[in-house]
């Protein structure tokens, strides 16, 4: 069935007279339109056609629980009730740092914010404070925020990547400072080689190491067996930090993130997204030593909207239910998203698409590649995107709506019919592309 969107594109007209470009963020604006939604319930979204999907973007992440789940709607109902903001303290804000600390293994202490971006920044001005080194450690392909000291090397062509063993630092906004670069080291990710390469030169310099410890942000590519123990050791053997920005990963990949999953405990790590189900909470979580230097140490932190109530009670009534039995619930998510992977894996296969499906059960992204695997973002290059895109189109005239660079997320409330209509709904999207 052709769909035309016609309201979504007459909404869009209109917002754009106001609103630049008529979206909040432009990574939202995307073929076949930026669509204007008017509801949501449970795993799926109604757009402004009257349209229903089965959604796997959940708002880019958050919605870990869903749309509407009735524990996040009855905690922000009451947190409505009261006010809006103190700008001081309140019982929630420990109630949530508690329930962190208890889940993180390198959560010794937490601190709040609002966005991811802004985590970040308050995370590499700890890890500099802390070393007395200016340095950060980054990974090609890594997102960490759009910031002109962090948005580095986030996706550069192939033609100004530089050589795989000395990447190019590259700023790929108009209007960023270009002397970022001058904070920042690159390297390509999942080598340990090549973190050996750079600590080599200026290990000295190096504040921390920081990546996404599963890759995320460049479809899905999972840290090589003994990598993430790998650079551990050697940030150890130089003095620097290891910092895992868990935005992603955090309360997703598992209740204390993939700090968690693979064992392997940070120094400091950030996180975002599912920790508050779709309401504006972010944060940092790490070693005392490091986040108490906000108090005793020196370093300039704040933010009117940290530790806001209705956006803590959000997260307070996610936590509850994602922690609930052991974390039954994300253990029924990965199953369920796992079997979709499958259940895309066999469909492309018949119909003999070089398709590599890659990540894990609750986060993970579709390629069209001949590639028989990712192992760094450079493998990504190889992508066709117009297939991807072609795909995406398809998949929301069957029904399925996933982000535009072909990632899905999976919630506690997809349920194994949902993952059986969506993988007929992937065959069908193939069948029209072959
Ligand atoms: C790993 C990672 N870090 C940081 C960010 C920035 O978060 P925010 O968009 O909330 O500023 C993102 C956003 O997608 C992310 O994926």
């Amino acid at each position: 069935m052709a769909r035309s969107w016609e309201k979504s594109r007459a909404l869009l007209d209109r917002a754009s007279r106001s609103l630049a470009g008529g979206v909040s963020s432009p990574f939202r604006a995307h073929a076949p339109v930026p669509l204007h939604f008017e509801d949501g319930r449970g795993a799926r979204l109604k757009d402004a056609d009257g349209n229903w999907y089965i959604d796997y973007t959940l708002g880019w992440g958050p919605n870990i629980l869903g749309y509407r789940h009735p524990a996040i709607v009855e905690a922000v109902r009451r947190a409505a009730e009261g006010p809006h903001t103190y700008g001081a303290q309140h019982e929630l804000e420990f109630l949530v740092s508690e329930k962190i600390q208890s889940l993180v293994p390198c959560a010794e202490r937490v601190s709040f914010t609002s966005s991811g971006t802004e985590a970040v920044q308050l995370a590499w001005r700890l890890c500099r404070a802390f070393t007395g080194r200016n340095l950060i450690l980054k990974f090609e392909g890594h997102y960490h925020g759009w910031m002109d000291s962090a948005l580095i090397s986030y996706h550069p062509a192939g033609d100004e990547a530089g050589p795989r063993e000395s990447p190019t630092p590259v700023t790929p906004s108009k209007g960023q400072v270009p002397n970022a670069v001058e904070n920042v080291a690159v390297a390509v990710w999942n080598s340990l080689e090549a973190v050996e390469r750079v600590m080599a030169r200026r290990g000295g310099e190096i504040a921390a190491v920081v990546m996404e410890p599963v890759l995320c942000n460049s479809g899905g590519i999972l840290p090589r067996p003994g990598y993430l123990e790998g650079v551990r050791e050697i940030a150890r053997k130089h003095g620097a930090l290891l910092m895992f920005d868990e935005v992603i990963t955090g309360f997703r990949l598992a209740l204390g993130g993939a700090q968690q999953h693979y064992g392997v405990v940070p120094d400091i790590s950030t996180f975002g997204k599912a920790v508050a189900g779709g309401l504006a909470l972010s944060g940092v979580a790490g070693r005392a030593k490091i986040l108490e230097l906000t108090i005793h140490g020196g370093v300039v932190f704040g933010g009117s909207f940290n530790g806001n109530p209705i956006v803590l009670a959000g997260s307070h009534a996610t936590l509850e239910v994602l922690s609930a039995n052991d974390g039954a619930a994300l253990n029924r998510a990965h199953r369920v998203g796992q079997s979709i992977m499958e259940g895309i894996r066999e469909v492309a296969r018949r119909r003999g698409l070089p398709l590599l499906v890659t990540g894990f059960g609750t986060a993970f992204a579709v390629h069209f590649t001949r590639n028989p695997e990712l192992v760094e973002y450079r493998d990504t290059l190889a992508d066709d995107a117009e297939m991807l895109r072609r795909l995406v189109i398809s998949l929301l005239e069957e029904g399925v709506y996933i982000l535009p660079d072909g990632r899905l997320y999976v919630s506690v409330v997809h349920s194994d019919e949902d993952a059986k209509e969506t993988i007929a709904a992937f065959d069908r999207a193939f069948a029209r592309l072959t």
